[in-house]
């Protein structure tokens, strides 16, 4: 088998030239560099196609969340002011089916309510009113009562606070307030 100039030319790992490569190699001979070239252009392509699909679907979760932060959310009854006393807790739904929360009155007669997902790993909080927290069992992370806020354990946001309107009695759910601080 003849072979051109260029194969002549080529690299090939051992170093060694084409007249003493193996019969194997002189009958398909290799070009390491321009295969090295190629394997490189497509390990780039690959690069820059995952990364343009990872940056378009957070940009795509982004808008998402912003146009539901957006929205606002209808009102709904959640308790009779009655069936909360001091240190009482009642569990409802908000604004979901899917959304648990906790309705609280604190020593002083104020009411808050939190969405029960804990803000590090979603676990469910346990609300210890007398002790002024909620706890989440799964890390022991804990959250103050007055805000919401972490205090304790792996979580650094607050919990979602739901916003309260009271009216003739009833206690209702208005908007959920997600915080990032
Ligand atoms: S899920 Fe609540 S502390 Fe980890």
């Amino acid at each position: 088998m003849s072979h051109s100039p260029s194969d002549r030319d080529r690299e090939y790992p051992d170093g060694r030239p084409l007249s003493e490569q193996p019969p194997w190699h002189q009958d398909f001979p290799t070009d390491i560099p321009e295969d090295d070239a190629l394997a490189r252009r497509e390990f780039t392509k690959f690069l820059v196609m995952t990364s343009g699909a990872f940056v378009a679907g957070q940009c795509w979760i982004g808008l998402m969340s912003l146009l539901r932060d957006d929205e606002p959310l209808p009102e709904k009854q959640v308790a009779a002011e009655s069936d909360v006393p001091p240190f009482g807790v009642v569990e409802f739904r908000y604004p979901g089916e899917d959304d648990p929360c906790l309705l609280i009155r604190l020593r002083d007669g104020r009411l808050v309510a939190y969405g029960q997902q804990c803000s590090h790993l979603s676990c469910a909080v346990i609300p210890e009113p007398e002790r002024g927290h909620l706890r989440c069992p799964c890390h022991n992370g804990y959250f103050e009562l007055n805000e919401g806020r972490p205090i304790a354990g792996p979580p650094r946001r607050p919990l979602p606070r739901v916003t309260l309107a009271v009216r003739e009695g009833f206690i209702f759910a208005t908007g959920v307030e997600r915080r990032t601080v």
